[in-house]
């Protein structure tokens, strides 16, 4: 049994119907995975690794800053720490001791050997800075610009843009608290800090148990997605190729969007399931599209076009019609969940961090957001900040630094 094009293999056989059907012929009752054990992710390679580690782990967090340094080689050197500095926690590199008359290297709250928690971390850079201040404009990613307002946004600028952004991921809230504090100690010369967005609910336990992590709408998020596992794949849609029309440098790299949504969930959890399931095009509990059974069953949008149980304009249809114009357009997606209290008028401040990457932001996120418009989800949600960024290419080797090729 094959999974539907595009699907992750690894998504569809943890899933239930290929768990159920590997247990039937091996003649034994479906039990629940071991619990993965956590590892180090390996920092080097062509592209950053947190873009595709998997699977994705139980925490996200994204820290946006700005650049204040003098010249470019002061970025030079930001980007040389920053790497040196995510080596070392990406790989569980015991903090530095020295004398006791001074501050400690590091908070000790990962104690003296860091443990494996996949942790990863990725840097970003968002357009502004490609501005006068490091004679870098003509550097710039062909299609990166500062994030418009699109349909429906009421962007915080407390919420939105950057210099730099740093993605993190791992198992627990203090091993992406410790590196975050290791990072910007190693930066606090250049970087400013200006927002940030601190998640969870990655489905590290929903993943291990054989199943698609929810969002805070109650939805299964995430059943169609690319397979991070199928390189070819990666290199059409995610990564930035030699043949683009983009700086020499940006090669191996990907546009990078974020977009912090938040969620009506009071008005969402008011409203009857079945308009709810219409919405977004797929049953809330089995995450199967409307009128069909398993997850991840083909959604029935070209095979049968009478076929009108799922509306125009359900969410899924919209985001991935599956015609020739939508094929162009596949975008990564690697959100995570928000909850940051509550605003001033005692609604819960509660959302969605959404994250794609994609090898061109106009072919893919602007595409899929462009016939998203109107859509009837936007009665629930609002995106409040986020940006635009660029994922720099991974370091292929010891001697080379995120960025390197950017500044040199
Ligand atoms: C709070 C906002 C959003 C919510 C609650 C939401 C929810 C969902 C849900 C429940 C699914 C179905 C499960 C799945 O395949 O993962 C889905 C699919 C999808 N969403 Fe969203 N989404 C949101 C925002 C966005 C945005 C901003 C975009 C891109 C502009 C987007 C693009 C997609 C795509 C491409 C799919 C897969 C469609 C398919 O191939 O069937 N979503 N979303």
């Amino acid at each position: 049994m094959s999974p539907p094009p595009h699907l992750s293999r690894r998504t569809f056989i943890a899933g239930g119907v290929g768990a159920s059907a590997v247990a039937a012929i091996a003649g034994c009752s479906a039990a629940a995975p071991e619990p993965r054990a956590a590892r180090f992710v390996a920092f080097e390679g062509a592209h950053q690794a947190g873009i595709t580690a998997h699977p994705v782990p139980a925490r996200g967090m994204q820290a946006a800053f700005s650049v204040q340094t003098a010249d470019r080689a002061g970025v030079a050197r930001m980007f040389r720490e920053l790497t040196d500095e995510i080596r070392g926690l990406m790989a569980g590199r015991p903090p530095q001791t020295r004398d006791a008359a001074f501050p400690a290297l590091d908070s000790g709250v990962l104690g003296p050997n860091p443990p494996a928690d996949d942790l990863s971390v990725v840097v970003s850079v968002g357009a502004t800075l490609f501005d006068g201040r490091y004679g870098l404009a003509d550097r710039k990613p062909a299609e990166l610009v500062t994030m418009p307002f699109l349909a429906n946004d009421r962007l915080d600028p407390k919420r939105s843009h950057g210099d730099l952004l740093l993605t993190l991921e791992g198992g627990h809230s203090d091993t992406l608290l410790f590196a975050l504090r290791q990072l910007m100690r190693r930066t606090r010369d250049s970087l400013v800090l200006r927002w940030m967005v601190d998640g969870y609910s990655r489905g590290s336990e929903t993943a291990a148990a054989g199943g698609t992590s929810r969002n805070l709408l109650g939805f299964k998020d995430g059943t169609a997605n690319l397979d991070t596992g199928d390189t070819a794949l990666m290199d059409k849609h995610v990564w930035v190729a030699d043949s683009d029309p983009e700086p020499d440098w940006a090669t191996g790299g990907s546009y990078h969007v974020s977009r912090v949504i938040r969620m009506f969930v009071e008005f969402w959890d008011r409203t009857p399931l079945a308009e709810q399931e219409a919405i977004i095009g797929r049953h809330k509990i089995s995450g199967a599209p409307i009128g069909r059974e398993g997850e991840h069953d083909e959604p029935p949008f070209a095979a049968t076009p009478a076929d009108t149980s799922i509306l125009e304009t359900a969410h899924i249809k919209l985001a991935n019609p599956r015609n020739s114009d939508s094929a162009d357009s596949l975008i990564l997606r690697r959100g995570f969940s928000f909850a940051g209290g509550f605003d001033g008028s005692g609604q819960l401040d509660q959302g969605l961090a959404f994250v794609s990457y994609q090898r061109s932001l106009r072919r893919g996120f602007l595409a899929v957001q462009e016939r998203l418009k109107g859509e009837p989800l936007e009665e629930y949600i609002l995106p409040v900040g986020g940006g635009f960024f660029f994922a720099l290419p991974g370091v292929p080797a010891g001697d080379r630094f995120l960025g390197d090729a950017l500044v040199s």
